[in-house]
C-alpha cells in the first residue's frame, strides 16, 4: 500500500509518499480502506511548523478521512467489516471536557488518514451517514465538528436569531448550513464578492463584501438589529467588526487569533468598554460531538460543500491549492 508521511516542517516538501506493508489490526483495532481525505487550516500549519502541538516525526498526516472497514481485531465490538467510517479529531476524547491526557490528534500525534489503509482503535471511529459520497464524508471530522460546536455548543441560537459567518472555508460554510437548520438568519462576510451567489444559495440571508466595505460592522448591526452569534474565523481583519456588529450581549466564538500571515487580533479599548459580548473558544470537539453532528447531518440529509478534488498522487498540489486561500468549502484528496 502507499502512504504519506511527514518528514520535517518545510511546507509541502516534507510530504513523502512511500510503499508500506498493509497493517494488521491488534485486538481492538480496525483497518480502514481510505476512500477520501480532506484538508483543514491546521494541516497547512502542521507542514509549515506553526501548529501549537508538535507533530510526531514520520506521522501520517490529515485528521479527516472516510473509508470502509476491511479488517477488524478479535475483540472489536463497535464495528463490522464493510462499515463506512470516519475518525474523530481528538481520538481519545470520547465525551465531557477535554484534558491534557486527551489531546492526541489524528494526523499530528497519531497517524492520520492520508494513506490507502489507516489503522484506528475502534473507539476512535464513528459510522457515516448513508447519503454522503466518499468525498463529502471525508469533510466532517474537523471543520464539521468545529462548526457544530461553535453554533450549538454555547446555547443553541433560537430560530430567527442572527448568526454571522466569515469567509468560505470549511468551518464557515458548515456553520452557515447548521445555523440554517436551526432556523436562524445568517450574514455571510466574504472577501470575494464573486462568491455572494453561492453563499445565498447555501442560505445566507445577507452577504457582505469585506473588500467593498472593510468596516462592515455598523452596517450589519443596523440591518440586522445586532448579531446574536458570530463564528469568528477571520482574525485581526474582522474581529473588531464582529464586535461592532454584535448585540450588546452577543456571543463571539473565537476560532482563531491569527490570520494566515500570522498577524494577531487587537482589542481596541473603546470597543471593549461598550460591549458586554461573551467571547468563547472551542477545541474542535469530542467523539460525542461528532456523533451528534452526524445525526443532524443524517436527519437533514445535509450535503457538505466540496470545492475541488485532487488525486492521491497529487496531495502536495492539494495542499498548495488550499493554502492560496481562494476556496469555497472543502478541498478533498481522492483515495480510491
Ligand atoms: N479552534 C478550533 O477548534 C478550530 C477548528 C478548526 C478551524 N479553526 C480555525 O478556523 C479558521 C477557519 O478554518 P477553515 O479550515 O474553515 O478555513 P480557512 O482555510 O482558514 O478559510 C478559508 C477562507 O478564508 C478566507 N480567506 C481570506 N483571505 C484568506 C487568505 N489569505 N488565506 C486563506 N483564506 C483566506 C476565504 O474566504 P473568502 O474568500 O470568502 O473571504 C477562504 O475561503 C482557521 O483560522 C482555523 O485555524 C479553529
Amino acid at each position: 500500500m502507499q502512504s504519506y508521511r511527514l518528514e520535517g516542517s518545510n511546507g509541502t516538501e516534507c510530504l513523502v509518499m512511500q510503499d508500506e506493508v498493509r497493517p494488521e489490526p491488534k485486538p481492538h483495532e480496525i483497518v480502514v480502506r481510505v476512500r477520501a481525505t480532506s484538508l483543514n487550516r491546521r494541516d497547512t500549519m502542521i507542514i509549515n511548523g506553526t501548529y501549537p502541538l508538535t507533530p510526531r516525526r514520520g506521522i501520517v498526516p490529515l485528521s479527516d478521512g472516510a473509508g470502509e472497514i476491511v479488517a477488524i481485531g478479535d475483540a472489536v465490538t463497535r464495528f463490522a467489516i464493510g462499515d463506512r467510517v470516519t475518525g474523530s479529531y481528538f481520538a481519545r476524547w470520547i465525551d465531557g471536557r477535554i484534558n491534557a491526557g486527551l489531546i492526541d490528534q489524528l494526523g499530528c500525534t497519531l497517524d492520520g488518514m492520508l494513506t490507502e489503509y489507516a489503522i484506528l482503535d475502534e473507539q476512535w471511529a464513528v459510522r457515516l451517514p448513508d447519503h454522503l459520497d466518499w468525498h463529502e464524508a471525508a469533510t466532517l471530522t474537523c471543520a464539521g465538528v468545529t462548526a457544530w460546536n461553535a453554533v450549538t455548543g454555547a446555547g443553541i441560537p433560537k430560530p430567527g436569531q442572527w448568526v454571522l459567518v466569515i469567509g468560505s472555508g470549511g468551518v464557515a460554510l458548515f456553520a452557515l448550513q447548521f445555523a440554517k437548520l436551526l432556523g436562524c438568519r445568517v450574514v455571510a462576510v466574504t472577501s470575494r464578492a464573486g462568491k455572494a451567489n453561492r453563499l445565498r444559495t447555501l442560505g445566507a440571508d445577507l452577504v457582505v463584501s469585506s473588500t467593498d466595505l472593510p468596516e462592515w460592522g455598523a452596517a450589519v448591526r443596523e440591518q440586522t438589529g445586532g448579531i446574536d452569534l458570530v463564528i469568528e474565523t477571520g482574525g485581526p481583519a474582522t474581529f473588531a467588526q464582529s464586535l461592532i456588529a454584535s448585540t450588546l450581549y452577543g456571543h463571539i466564538v473565537l476560532l482563531t487569533l491569527q490570520d494566515p500571515k500570522g498577524r494577531s487580533i487587537e482589542m481596541p479599548a473603546a470597543l471593549y468598554q461598550r460591549s458586554l459580548a461573551t467571547i468563547s473558544r472551542i477545541f474542535v470537539g469530542s467523539r460525542t460531538d461528532l456523533e451528534a453532528m452526524l445525526r443532524a447531518v443524517s436527519t437533514h440529509r445535509l450535503k457538505p460543500v466540496v470545492d475541488k478534488v485532487f488525486p492521491f498522487a497529487q496531495a502536495a498540489e492539494a495542499y498548495r491549492y488550499f493554502q492560496q486561500g481562494d476556496v469555497f468549502g472543502k478541498v478533498v484528496i481522492d483515495g480510491s
